[in-house]
């Protein structure tokens, strides 16, 4: 009887454990290129757009998906068209990341009447409709402006500051990082009587446009009467540290300058002393939205709505000889 007992357990074990191993198995096999991903991808407007264009790539790629890439060049007339274009060719699923956050209902809603599911990579959409995309793979851009916000304040009480006038160049007027990196840096000083903001300007997240944002803004304000640079991103601060220079200005002494991204002449700069804090964006994102689509389109289940990548703040209070200091 005890035999009869120790095998049935034995067969139990073996069971549970032949279950548990053959859980990765049970991923349907894909054939490459059965899933079509259509991919809308807003420009090529920074270096960090490039990685995130080189991120989607290379995961479609080894996930054996096969990608209708299309590049809007900064326009949303062209988001939408290559939308429509996805749509016309019934592809499985559609991911695009959006340029602004409005005006993306009516396509979404063709999308949604042909049965394609949508996810937003990158940016958010403003919408009243939540059942118009599926997924968001992307930054917490509140929380990035607010990590710019908190280092300025511990900045200022390093330097025993009393009062610093600030300076923003913004991204993309109505895009979700331009919105909220703003929303969240104003959250976490304006109580504070310490700073000013005299100006905000945007640069669209081109390093050219940062240049010119800069050279306006010593016209307007002169090198004196700015404190602080705070840029929603790095290719607009490095546009800004090479006017700052040739005006005889030093980034990152004359001038605090805060950045977002993490690319790596921006963080080359940080540890050359010409920047002084860079919140960190990840660019790689292509993993975790193609994890997403084999979850949704492959083997059907229900995905996460919202998927927030792990991001760091690197600074002159840190280590920065770190080799976790580097950039994309
Ligand atoms: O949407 C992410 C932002 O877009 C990045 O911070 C910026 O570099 C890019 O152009």
């Amino acid at each position: 009887m005890k035999k009869v007992f120790c095998l049935i357990l034995a067969l139990m074990i073996m069971a549970i454990m032949t279950g548990c191993a053959k859980e990765p198995e049970e991923e349907p096999a894909v054939s490459p290129g059965s899933v079509v991903v259509g991919f809308s991808q807003l420009g090529a407007e920074s270096s960090w757009r490039i990685a995130n264009t080189a991120s989607m790539v290379s995961a479609a790629e080894s996930y054996g998906f096969a990608l209708m890439m299309e590049n809007a060049n900064q326009k949303q007339e062209l988001q939408i068209k290559s939308i429509r274009s996805f749509i016309a060719s019934r592809v499985d699923v559609i991911v695009f990341s959006p340029i602004v956050e409005t005006g993306w209902d009516n396509v979404l809603r063709e999308a949604k009447q042909a049965g394609i599911p949508v996810i937003l990579m990158d940016r958010m959409i403003e919408t009243t409709d939540d059942s118009l995309y599926t997924a968001y793979v992307g930054a917490d851009f509140y929380a990035e402006g607010r990590k710019a916000g908190e280092y300025l304040i511990k900045k200022a009480n390093a330097l025993g500051a009393d009062h610093l006038n600030i300076v923003e160049i913004s991204g993309t007027i109505d895009s979700t990082p331009m919105r909220d990196r703003q929303r969240g840096f104003m959250d976490v000083i304006s109580g504070d009587t310490r700073f000013t903001v005299i100006d905000s300007i945007s640069g669209d997240f081109l390093r050219s446009k940062g240049e010119e944002c800069m050279t306006d803004l010593l016209a307007r304000y002169g090198a004196d009467g700015i404190d602080v640079i705070y840029s929603h991103n790095d290719s607009m601060t490095l546009g800004a540290l090479d006017v700052m220079e040739q005006a005889g200005v030093k980034p990152g002494q004359d001038i605090i300058v805060i950045s977002v991204d993490g690319e790596k002449e921006a963080v080359q700069a940080l540890k050359d002393g010409r920047v002084n804090c860079i919140v960190q964006c990840t660019p790689a994102l292509g993993g975790s939205v193609m994890s997403l689509i084999r979850g949704l389109v492959v083997n059907q289940r229900t995905i996460p709505r919202v998927t927030h990548p792990v991001e760091a703040v690197f600074s002159d209070f840190d280590d920065l000889t770190d080799p976790s200091v580097e950039g994309f």
